[in-house]
């Protein structure tokens, strides 16, 4: 089990996109710790959601930080855009990298902390020769595009061996699992090695979001 509480970053994809602020201040008097910001351009990933405008808005209200995920190609034209708009982390895809490490080192520079997002199909050895530069690496337990996929049970074999590439390493990068999460198998997650939990259909559809996002991050004192 892990030694400290998870960090518990919801997924604003599953908000209500017409009470983005409200949702937003449901967060800010949670026990969460980021927010999850999912943007899809339609062509990296099958579907659009939402661009820096509504990202700067959400910021506005915002009192954690907005943990970024660009499912986009060439991430990096964007990242000092969303730097302004409000983001204090960014993943990128592995997949959407030619010059991976050029484009963590410029996240880096800017300020932000970096991500990678692995696919469920991209194995945990490509990370390598990146872990170094990684503040956070965030392996896809369902295909990006969509919420409220069913959590692929691979995933659970890759927090184990991602865990001890970054323990061979001697990094102290996060592990963030992002797709499917739940209070169903969250405790599982964390017994591998998860440090960040994304949750969106399971925070946002629960009967009392708050009262699921304190039990996902109190789920380790049980
Ligand atoms: C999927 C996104 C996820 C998504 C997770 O492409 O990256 O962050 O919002 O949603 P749930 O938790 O419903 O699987
Ligand atoms: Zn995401």
């Amino acid at each position: 089990m892990a030694k400290h509480a998870p960090i518990i970053a919801p997924s604003m994809l599953s908000a209500d996109f017409a009470n983005l602020q409200r949702d937003t201040e449901m967060i800010n008097e949670s026990a969460a710790d980021w927010l999850h910001v999912d943007i899809m351009d339609g062509v990296f990933v099958p579907n659009i959601s939402f661009g820096l405008p509504v990202v700067r808005a959400m910021a506005q209200h915002a009192q954690k930080p907005l943990d970024v995920h660009l499912m986009i190609v060439q991430p990096e034209k964007y990242l000092s855009a969303f730097r302004d708009a409000g983001a204090a982390h960014i993943i990128v895809h592995y997949e959407a990298c030619t010059h991976l490490h050029r484009t963590l080192q410029q996240i880096q520079q800017l300020g932000m902390k970096a991500g990678v997002a692995l696919n469920p199909h991209t194995p945990i050895q490509v990370l390598e020769d990146i872990i170094f530069e990684t503040d956070i690496v965030c392996l896809m337990s369902v295909n990006p595009g969509f919420g409220g996929q069913a959590f692929i049970p691979q995933t659970i074999e890759k927090i184990k061996k991602l865990k001890h590439l970054i323990v061979e390493s001697e990094t102290s990068c996060l592990i963030t699992i992002d797709g499917g999460v739940s209070l169903q198998n969250a405790r599982t997650l964390l017994q591998a090695g998860a440090n960040v939990l994304v949750a969106g259909s399971s925070v946002f559809n629960a009967p009392d979001p708050v009262q699921t996002i304190y039990q996902l991050k109190h789920l380790y004192n049980h």
